[in-house]
């Protein structure tokens, strides 16, 4: 397969519903073109549906090649309160299954995509080998590195793609730290923007013992940054720029909080990444992950920091009445087996007292 940057604008795409979603346009293009040129009819998964933008535009492409049913999807199907905004018309509550809203975009296209409603800590792969892995759920480093060990070595070299979104984002950046250590088993073939999909070759196998990580924390940040610089070099400019704020990050990922402030400093400096930080500040979900950072970065949101102080008020009250209810169950147990052990003794001796009766009559 040839490499291929960009947007994908000349792929036309058949009439699809309109499912509320997090890919761009390009990136849905390039789904749709990806599995309809390239799918050899093995399987293709994809982990990270959330209502099944991605997976209309990957089920369309294996139909119109005339390969439906081998796509396998997977999320754990549980509305988070952050989602809300992105299809406010949805009437989902927190902590409620979306599966059925997933299954009713996703039949119209294909009825047979298989569904899988698990965690990716959970999925156990054995429907034989992969063509395409789309991976829109691990995004932090044992994530990515977990569903590398589950998939990786269904990958057939020379054959498969990983493709992850979100590799360009620069608030995920252990995406593209673990794919440089896989340098030499993998070539980048597809960098699709606007997004942040990009897809690797698979060209030697990624055996299940071979991908267990080192501590993110373990690792030196001099070396990092030596990656980091690899990692932008190899990618065409419009994909660079984005990711190329995602040092600090990385950098606060790994628990390196002063060179991370550093790090982000220095870019801003020279005019990189600023617009970035501030844009991510409007998201509570990414204010809330790398809060520290944002206070250091002087980008304080203080109707973030007062929600979040208040949902750890509440967390903790829950964790303080969880321990309660554990104790007074543990009580309960306590003194059951202390009355069932008096009764059994008071028995015993009343058998002794009768036994004695009998035996002086
Ligand atoms: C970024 S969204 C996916 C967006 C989607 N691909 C689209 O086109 O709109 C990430 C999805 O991954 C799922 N997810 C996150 N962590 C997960 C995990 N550990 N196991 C299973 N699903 C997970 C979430 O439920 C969510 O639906």
């Amino acid at each position: 397969m040839q490499p291929r940057d960009g947007d994908f604008s000349d792929v036309e795409r058949p009439a699809l519903p309109d499912v509320p979603g997090m890919i761009t346009e390009a990136e849905g293009r390039f789904l749709y073109w990806l599995t309809r040129e390239t799918a050899l009819g093995g399987a293709v998964v994809e982990v990270g549906t959330w209502l099944g933008r991605s997976t209309v535009h990957l089920a369309a492409g294996l139909r119109d090649a005339g390969l439906p049913g081998r796509l396998h999807a997977y999320d754990r199907f549980v509305w988070l309160p952050d989602q809300a905004h992105q299809a406010p018309d949805l009437p989902l509550r927190p902590g409620q299954s979306f599966e059925p809203v997933f299954r009713r975009f996703v039949e119209t296209v294909d009825p047979g995509v298989h569904v899988h409603r698990a965690d990716l800590g959970e999925i156990v792969w054995d429907a034989g080998p992969i063509d395409v892995l789309f991976l829109d759920a691990p995004k932090r480093w044992s994530e990515v590195w977990s569903a590398l060990r589950t998939f990786g070595s269904h990958l057939v070299p020379g054959r498969s793609l990983l493709v992850f979104q979100d590799y360009l984002f620069p608030l995920s950046p252990e995406i593209a730290l673990a794919m440089d250590r896989l340098r030499d088993r993998t070539a980048r073939v597809h960098a699709v923007t606007p997004g942040g999909t990009v897809s690797f070759r698979v060209d030697r196998p990624l055996a299940e013992e071979d991908l267990r990580e080192p501590p993110l924390e373990s690792l030196d940040p001099a070396e990092v940054g030596a990656a980091w610089e690899r990692i932008l070099a190899a990618l065409p400019g419009e994909a660079r720029a984005l990711l190329e704020p995602g040092l600090g990050a990385l950098l606060f990922q790994m628990g390196r909080m002063d060179e991370a402030v550093r790090a982000v400093r220095a870019q801003a400096a020279r005019g990189i990444g600023i617009e970035m930080w501030k844009g991510q500040a409007a998201f509570v979900s990414n204010y809330r992950s790398l809060r520290p950072l944002f206070h250091a970065l002087e980008l304080h949101r203080p109707d973030w920091d007062l929600l979040i102080e208040r949902e750890e008020r509440a967390l903790a009250r829950l964790e303080r009445k969880r321990a309660e209810v554990e104790r007074l169950r543990a009580r309960i147990r306590a003194l059951e087996r202390g009355s069932l052990q008096g009764l059994l003794r008071r028995a015993v001796r009343r058998l002794r007292r009768v036994r004695a009766a009998s035996a002086g009559r």
